[in-house]
């Protein structure tokens, strides 16, 4: 008996992992979608009883007492102890932490469910179900059958519906949600941000036809010069979920003038094609072009900006020009309600705050954000860092995790992959120097080049600090295009007059970026500049810094400060200044400006005029 169920359960493993891997649909804006946000139903369960039986073995899919199956009684006699009511809702998106009180600091297993009718528009359309993202590890079933699990908590996923499973009316969505940290996940048990967890961002149905345009790419061609912005090259493909009834792929740019059909001879149609001329995407024009991808049974459209960058010698080239990044930190938490954000509400108001302070670019701590936020930065011409939470010391002896980065990666490059503001795919953060990690990390950003050749590559790396100099030769830097560092010179180590001394060896012939440096501050609390947690402390720390930018070695490509606003993190606990928050933003939880946001918006305002970009 024991070893059949065992043969089972790997079987089902098996599968659902397998459709797990469903190759993501890109561009949801753009797709025939019926949203399933709105208010679910909710069970909360810390010991997983919906999942497991009494001897903690996984349910089986047809156990009755499983929280997937039908939570009605089959008469008045039937014992069942899982049942879904109006009286316990969450809204999706949204983490359940900041939905209620006793969910707060919650970590564990909330059980989500959400009953739908749905007619397709087309009988003959395909249904995939959507979700943005889910924190941290998701188990759906629909009408009593797995659909497939995802592991991830920052990164869309897709499953296609079956016919078989679907109905008309009365359909019972149920998903396991588990934001229990793993040693041996992305990110891994430690890290300086709220565990938020819960279906953080939109679920979609989507239609699509049988034979649909699954993903696609447009790039200028790598390399190639802008001089003339005359017949600009781009490149790109087209990838189709089956090729056998699409004859050809036809991309037309109607402002441009353009329509190029391309014959198909396999899921990956190759793309190839100039620009008799255009306006090129940058931070003071971000102009995006309509794109429209045909084939003979489906049609999509997207509006995509068209950009380079590089990093030549000692510089980053946006356009061919020499690029100063103003940029700042983020983390996806929206004030005043504490929250993750994940609306486009919600990017207006980051990124906005981020123009304000002068920034060209932001750096997307420490994952990758909603869509919203990088569909506005297009729109908005502000520069963006995307990052998986390869953070601190995640196992990198473990080729499992390594594979789980690697999803990540795949996942975040395959969704924005479009988005001319995103310039930088960063494989991580403040990772420990040894040769294991480095290796690690390599194979990350070899990962990140194979998916994407267009962008810059970096990661956050750790300084070398020795008496009277401040190197930077960790040996990931070899691999990486921009030599990116954190340094709280000031803050965690001196006091902030220690910038006077300070001296900076970038050891790599490659342009450098300074990716946090910060100090924190409680808004309001006033001393002279020598209190630590005053206003002023923190003002005087950026006043030391911004003098310290301006006798950088001539690499200096740019900064991102930490951080726009105040964040909830478990490990700052001092009660009197912190509680329960990390407080270095220089905008704090109500959304107001503390001194030093004036200081460095004077530095970036001087950059700006200076720099042309
Ligand atoms: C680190 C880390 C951040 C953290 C910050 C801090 O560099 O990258 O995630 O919040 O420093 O200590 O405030």
């Amino acid at each position: 008996m024991r070893r059949t169920s065992q043969l089972v359960a790997i079987a089902t493993c098996i599968s659902t992992i397998a459709s797990a891997q469903i190759p993501l649909i890109t561009n949801i804006p753009a797709r025939t979608t019926t949203s399933l946000n709105g208010t679910w139903q909710y069970i909360i369960d810390p010991y997983g009883t919906g999942f497991y039986d009494y001897r903690y073995q996984e349910r089986k899919e047809n156990d009755r007492e499983a929280y997937w199956t039908t939570d009605i009684p089959v008469d008045k006699t039937d014992r069942k102890e899982h049942q879904f009511t109006d009286r316990y809702t969450l809204q999706v998106p949204g983490d359940w932490n900041s939905q209620a009180e006793k969910f707060l600091y919650y970590e564990g297993i909330v059980w989500y469910k959400k009953s739908f009718d749905f007619t397709r528009r087309n009988p003959a359309n395909k249904v995939y179900l959507y979700f943005g993202a889910v924190n941290y590890e998701a188990d759906v079933y629909l009408n009593g059958k797995k659909l497939g699990k995802h592991k991830g908590g920052f990164t869309p996923f897709n499953f296609e519906v079956p016919d078989s499973i679907l109905k008309s009316s009365g359909n019972y969505l149920v998903v396991k949600v588990d934001n229990t940290r793993h040693k041996d996940e992305v990110p891994t048990v430690n890290t300086d941000w709220w565990n938020y967890g819960g279906i953080t961002r939109d679920v979609q149905l989507i239609e699509v036809p049988q034979s649909f345009i699954q993903d696609y790419s447009l790039a200028i061609k790598k390399g190639a010069a802008l001089k003339t912005l005359k017949n600009i090259p781009v490149e790109g493909w087209v990838q189709l979920n089956e090729w056998q009834s699409a004859k050809e792929v036809v991309v037309e740019i109607p402002e441009l003038k353009i329509k190029k059909a391309f014959p198909v001879t396999g899921n990956k149609v190759a793309l190839q094609f100039n620009l008799p001329t255009a306006e090129l995407w940058s931070p003071q024009t971000p102009k995006l072009y309509n794109v429209v991808i045909n084939t003979s049974t489906d049609r999509i459209t997207d509006k995509v900006g068209f950009r380079t960058i590089e990093a030549v010698g000692k510089q980053v080239l946006l356009n061919g020009k020499p690029l100063f990044m103003r940029g700042i930190c983020i983390h996806e938490e929206i004030s005043p309600q504490i929250r993750r954000a994940y609306s486009k509400q919600d990017a207006l108001q980051l990124l906005g705050q981020a123009k304000e302070l002068g920034c060209n670019m932001v750096r997307l701590a420490h994952y990758p954000h909603n869509e919203n936020m990088t569909r506005t930065a297009d729109s908005l011409g502000i520069l963006v860092w995307s990052e998986i939470p390869v953070y601190w010391t995640v196992d990198f002896s473990s080729t499992e995790v390594f594979e789980k980065a690697r999803t990540q990666l795949t996942e975040m490059i395959t969704r924005d992959h479009n988005r001319a503001s995103i310039i930088i795919w960063s494989v991580g953060n403040e990772t420990p120097v040894n040769p294991v990690r480095t290796n690690f990390m390599r194979n990350l950003i070899s990962s990140a080049r194979s998916l994407d050749s267009t962008r810059l590559v970096s990661a956050a790396l750790e300084v070398n600090y020795q008496p009277g100099v401040n190197k930077i030769d960790d040996p990931l830097g070899e691999y990486v295009d921009l030599v990116a560092f954190n340094e709280y010179l000031g803050w965690y180590s001196g006091l902030p007059d220690k910038c006077r001394s300070a001296n900076w060896e970038i050891g790599y012939n490659k342009p450098f970026f300074i990716s946090e440096t910060g100090a924190e501050t409680q808004y309001g609390f006033h001393g002279d500049s020598l209190t630590r947690w005053s206003e002023e402390y923190q003002e005087w720390y950026y006043r030391e810094q911004v003098a310290m930018f301006k006798r950088m070695p001539d690499n200096f490509a740019g900064l991102s400060p930490w951080i726009l606003c105040d964040f909830r993190s478990p490990r700052r606990n001092n009660q009197t200044f912190q509680e329960g928050w990390n407080n270095k933003g220089l905008i704090d939880q109500k959304g107001r400006k503390k001194k030093a946001f004036a200081v460095l918006k004077e530095y970036y305002d001087g950059k700006a005029i200076g720099n042309g970009q």
